[in-house]
C-alpha cells in the first residue's frame, strides 16, 4: 500500500499541511499569549497608577488611615490578592493584608531587584521590569507588579516636610494579581485553536486524498487495468479516460499504440492463418506429386514389361491369326457336304479371340508409348466431335443424351490426333457404361491458363474411394465377365502423358463423375 504513488502523495502533502498548520498555530497561540499577558500587565499597570493617584493626595496630608483604607478596599477586589507598600528601606508601609504591615523584605527580594540591583536607582523602570510572575503560598500562579513611588516636588514641599528633598525613592507599589482568568481565556483559546487545526488538517487530507484518488489513482489504475487486458491478448482494448493532462496524454498515446498492435497483430495472424492454408495447399500439392510420381514409377515398370511382352507376343499372334484364317478357308473351300462347320466356327473363334489379343497387345504398346505418334497442329474441337461421332452408336443403345459445349475461338493444339481420339473415345464409353439406365453426358471444351481444357462428365454411380487410387493402372477393372481389360484409362494416361498433359478425376459421387484432361495449348 505504501508502494503506491497516490498513497506516498497523500501522506507527503498532508505532512506539508500538518506542519504548515502547526507552526501557523504554534504562532497565533504564541501572540495570543504574548498579546493578553500585555493586556494583563497594562491593567495590572493601571490600577497600580489608580492606587497611586487615589492615595496620593492622603500620602501628601500624611493621613495614613485613609492610605490603609483605600489600599484595603482596592484590595478586595476580585482578582487582586495583595497592595502592598514598601519604602526604600524594604518596610511593609501599608497592606491590604493586615498581618504583613511593619513586616522588613529584603530589598535584595526579587520584587525589589528591578531598582537595587542597580548601583543608581532608576528614574523610570521598563514596564517588562516591573512585572513578575510567582507561585504564592496556595500554589496560585500571581502576576506581581511593582511600580516605583519617586520623591516629586510636592512631596517634599508638603507640610508635614516627612521627605527630604535629597531622596529619589520613596517606596513601592506592589499590586499582586491573580492570572486564573487570564489563563483560562488562553487555555480555551489554545484548545480551540487546537482543535480546529486538527479539523482543518483532517479536512484538508480529506480534500487531498480525494482529489489524488481522482486525478492520479483512478487514471493509474484504468491504465494498469489497460495493460492488462493487452497482455491477456486484447489488443483492441481502449482505456476510457478523457482527460487534458500528462496521464490524459499517455492514455491517448496507449490507445493508440493498442490500435496499432491491433493492427500488427490482425495481419500477423491473417499471415500465419495465409501461410498455414499456403504449407497445406503445397502439402496436398506434393502428396499429389508424390502419388503420380509414384504412379508414373509403376507404370514406368510396368510399360517396360508390358512393351517386352506384347512386342514378344505380337508376331506370334499375327503367326496364329494367319494361319487359323489360312486354314478357315481351306476347310471353307472342301466343306461341301458342311462336315467341318464345327471346325470353322472353332477357327473363326481362335482367329475373332486372336485378334481381341493383338488388340490387347496394341494397347499395351500404346500404354508403353513405344510407339512414336505422329505430331501436328490440330483444333481440339474437330477431334473431340470426330471421337463423339465414333462412338455415336454407343449413345443409342445406352439411351444417353449427349451435351457439347464449346467456346467461340478455336483451340489449337499440337497432338497425335488418332491418340487423343481414342482418348476422348475411351473416357467418354466409360462415362456411358456408368449410366446402364440412361442419362446425360456433358461434353465441354475451355481454355484456362494456356491449357486446352477437355471435361466429360456422366450422371453414373461415381467411382469409390477404394477403386480411385487404382483407375489408372493396367488391367484394373471392375467390370466382371471380362467386360473390361482395365486398359481403357491407363492407355488414356500413357497417352496423355506422351502429350504433356494431366488426366485427372475432378469431382465424383453418387451423382456422377467429372474426369478432366487438359493438354498444352498454342493458340
Ligand atoms: N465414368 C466412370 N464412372 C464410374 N467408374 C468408372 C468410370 N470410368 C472408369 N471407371 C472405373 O475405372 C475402372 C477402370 O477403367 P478402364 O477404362 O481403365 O477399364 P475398363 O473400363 O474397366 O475396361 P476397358 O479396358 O475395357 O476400358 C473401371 O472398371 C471402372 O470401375
Ligand atoms: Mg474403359
Amino acid at each position: 500500500m505504501f508502494n503506491k504513488v497516490s498513497v506516498k502523495l497523500i501522506l507527503i502533502l498532508c505532512a506539508v499541511v500538518l506542519v504548515n498548520l502547526g507552526f501557523y498555530s504554534y504562532y497565533t497561540i504564541s501572540k495570543l499569549k504574548q498579546d493578553i499577558s500585555l493586556a494583563c500587565t497594562q491593567n495590572a499597570l493601571n490600577l497600580s497608577d489608580i492606587v497611586k493617584k487615589s492615595t496620593r493626595y492622603s500620602m501628601l496630608l500624611n493621613k495614613r488611615e485613609d492610605i490603609a483604607q483605600i489600599i484595603n478596599t482596592v484590595g478586595t477586589e476580585k482578582g487582586v490578592y495583595a497592595i502592598k507598600v514598601y519604602n526604600k528601606d524594604g518596610l511593609v508601609a501599608y497592606s491590604s493584608d493586615s498581618s504583613e504591615v511593619g513586616k522588613i523584605y529584603d530589598v535584595k527580594s526579587p520584587s525589589c531587584s528591578p531598582c537595587h540591583s542597580q548601583p543608581q536607582l532608576p528614574s523610570n523602570l521598563p514596564l517588562e521590569q516591573m512585572v513578575r510572575y510567582f507561585w504564592n503560598k496556595d500554589g496560585q500562579k500571581v502576576l506581581g507588579l511593582i511600580n516605583p513611588i519617586y520623591n516629586e516636588k510636592d512631596c517634599y514641599t508638603a507640610e508635614c516636610h516627612y521627605h527630604s528633598g535629597d531622596v529619589k525613592l520613596l517606596g513601592l507599589l506592589d499590586i499582586q494579581m491573580s492570572t486564573d482568568r487570564v489563563d483560562n481565556v488562553v487555555n480555551s483559546n489554545v484548545s480551540g485553536i487546537v482543535t480546529s487545526t486538527i479539523i482543518l488538517t483532517g479536512v484538508l487530507a480529506l480534500i487531498i486524498a480525494l482529489f489524488v484518488n481522482l486525478m492520479i489513482n483512478v487514471p493509474l489504475k484504468k491504465i494498469s487495468t489497460g495493460i492488462k487486458e493487452i497482455s491477456r491478448g486484447n489488443m483492441n482494448y481502449k482505456i476510457p479516460l478523457e482527460s487534458r493532462d500528462e496521464l490524459g496524454v499517455i492514455v491517448k498515446q496507449f490507445n493508440n499504440m493498442s490500435t496499432s498492435l491491433d493492427k500488427a497483430y490482425k495481419e500477423i495472424k491473417d499471415w500465419s492463418e495465409t501461410l498455414n492454408m499456403k504449407v497445406e495447399e503445397k502439402n496436398e500439392e506434393l502428396k499429389k506429386i508424390y502419388e503420380q510420381v509414384v504412379q508414373i514409377e509403376k507404370l514406368a515398370s510396368l510399360g517396360k514389361l508390358s512393351a517386352t511382352v506384347a512386342h514378344e507376343l505380337n508376331n506370334p499372334l499375327e503367326g496364329i491369326l494367319t494361319y487359323s484364317k489360312l486354314i478357315a478357308r481351306k476347310l471353307d473351300k472342301d466343306n461341301g457336304t458342311g462336315q467341318f462347320d464345327p471346325l470353322l466356327k472353332y477357327l473363326r473363334l481362335i482367329s475373332d479371340e486372336t485378334s481381341r489379343c493383338g488388340r490387347i497387345v496394341k494397347d499395351l504398346l500404346l500404354f508403353s508409348h513405344k510407339e512414336e505418334g505422329i505430331f501436328d497442329n490440330s483444333n481440339i474441337r474437330d477431334i473431340i466431335e470426330k471421337s463423339l461421332m465414333i462412338i455415336n452408336h454407343h449413345f443409342e443403345i445406352h439411351k444417353v443424351r449427349l451435351l457439347t459445349h464449346y467456346p467461340q475461338e478455336s483451340i489449337i493444339v499440337n497432338c497425335d490426333r488418332q491418340r487423343i481420339e481414342q482418348v476422348i473415345v475411351s473416357v467418354c464409353i466409360n462415362g456411358i457404361e456408368s449410366m446402364p439406365d440412361g442419362g446425360t453426358l456433358k461434353v465441354s471444351l475451355s481454355s484456362e491458363n494456356m491449357y486446352c481444357v477437355i471435361r466429360i462428365a456422366d450422371e453414373g454411380k461415381g467411382i469409390s474411394d477404394k477403386d480411385l487410387p487404382n483407375i489408372f493402372e493396367p488391367f484394373y477393372t471392375t467390370k466382371s465377365n471380362g467386360k473390361g481389360t482395365g486398359l481403357g484409362l491407363a492407355v488414356v494416361y500413357g497417352i496423355i502423358q506422351q502429350h504433356k498433359g494431366n488426366v485427372t478425376v475432378e469431382s465424383t459421387s453418387s451423382r456422377g463423375t467429372v474426369f478432366k484432361i487438359e493438354l498444352p495449348q498454342l493458340s
